[in-house]
């Protein structure tokens, strides 16, 4: 089956995803918080970024490599955290480890992914990132960071714009708890989900496990709660410095959503600047992404990463233009592993290759440096 065929856009594993996936499930991963306002602001801001079309450049084929933190990649492209992947997906940390570590594009274990870190290090091979949401204890803090490190994880992401539980109504109406739990009414749900319930028969209901280790919480707690027993959410600036002490690999800081937070930030220490609103799964009054992205870039020498909201190779394309280095996905990446399996990831990244290319013939950019000056001049 040719994949492309079939399913050409992020759009179409979306909607094959949402059949696939148990209802209460698909609401934890798709829906954001409150009226999801900053959600739509997020896709309404990236589509108002334009590019002057260019003709007669002649035949070209666009450079899409990058280097970041030292490293090369064939894109600029990688896979952001998700929170208990492997219950949008059974198995689905192992199947994006081995997908990165196969294309050689970054990817980022969750602290509160379903798998434990040595379980998942050794697939992504040196492409593995660890995302930390801040143990309140530091011998745990230090224990994960030492796990982190001995399986492989090389750079560490603080994720620092979940300074308390964030509401997100859809998803505790959805009725998902931590662990989860199939009561009757989501067991229906699931029963619907033959592909779905069928790896979980594998893989056995999934949970938390990193924080398992650590804590003998059983009880169901609501999902929107779930960093919160054990974690602590809501970091400051020394907890900042003495990570930096302790972690001697790149640390990357997750969540800048102002240009002044992203110079101190890179004062102190960080060695990249993650901007993200947590795809609005955080605050519903803030601004896109995109917007704050310029200011940001202006405001840091570090490396600049982005991610909210990005559908397709275009977006990739405008946030480079207004200052990105490298671009993260978390959702799209879940799509397509809950619309084909194991062979849904690489194919995300080859619609999101193939739509950089088609869109950087249209610009006449040769390479991703030259983005920049093919924006339409009111930006
Ligand atoms: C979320 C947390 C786990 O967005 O990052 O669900």
């Amino acid at each position: 089956m040719n994949l492309h065929s079939r399913y050409p856009a992020i759009s179409d594993l979306k909607a094959r995803a949402r059949r696939r996936i148990p209802h209460f499930v698909w609401e934890y991963l798709d829906s954001a918080t409150g009226v999801e306002a900053t959600q739509r602001r997020n896709r309404n801001a990236l589509d108002q970024v334009q590019f002057d079309p260019s003709i007669l450049h002649g035949e070209f084929t666009p450079d899409l490599t990058t280097t970041l933190l030292g490293k090369s990649y064939p894109l600029p492209i990688g896979i952001a955290p998700v929170g208990m992947s492997g219950l949008i997906w059974p198995g689905a940390e192992q199947m994006l480890a081995q997908m990165a570590a196969q294309e050689g594009i970054p990817y980022t274990l969750s602290t509160v992914a379903t798998q434990l870190p040595e379980d998942v290090g050794p697939q992504a091979g040196d492409h593995g990132w660890f995302q930390l949401y801040p143990p309140r204890d530091p011998d745990i803090r230090d224990d994960i960071l030492k796990r982190a490190k001995s399986s492989g994880f090389n750079t560490l992401v603080l994720t620092v714009d979940v300074p308390v539980a964030s509401r997100r109504e859809r998803q505790t109406r959805g009725g998902l708890t931590n662990p989860p739990k199939l009561t009757p009414r989501l067991a229906v749900q699931a029963a619907r989900c033959p592909a779905w319930l069928n790896g979980i028969r594998k893989t056995g209901m999934p949970r938390m496990r990193l924080m398992d280790s650590y804590s003998d919480v059983k009880t169901a707690l609501p999902s929107t709660q779930h960093i919160g027993y054990l974690l602590r959410t809501s970091p400051d600036w020394d907890y900042f410095k003495s990570l930096r002490d302790v972690w001697d690999g790149p640390l990357i800081v997750k969540g800048v959503g102002r240009a002044d937070d992203a110079a101190r930030l890179t004062d102190e220490g960080a060695d990249a600047i993650w901007v993200s609103n947590h795809a609005g799964r955080q605050f519903d009054g803030g601004p896109a992404t995109i917007e704050i992205l310029p200011a940001i870039r202006a405001a840091t020498t570090a490396p600049v990463i982005f991610d909210s909201g990005v559908e397709g190779g275009l977006d990739v394309l405008r946030a480079i233009a207004l200052g990105a280095d490298f671009v993260m996905l978390g959702r799209a990446f879940h799509y397509g592993l809950g619309a084909l399996g194991a062979q849904g990831p690489a194919h995300v990244l080859d619609i999101l290759r193939q739509d950089m290319i088609s869109n950087m013939g249209q610009i006449g950019a040769r390479s991703l440096a030259k983005l920049p000056n093919s924006l339409r001049s009111t930006h």
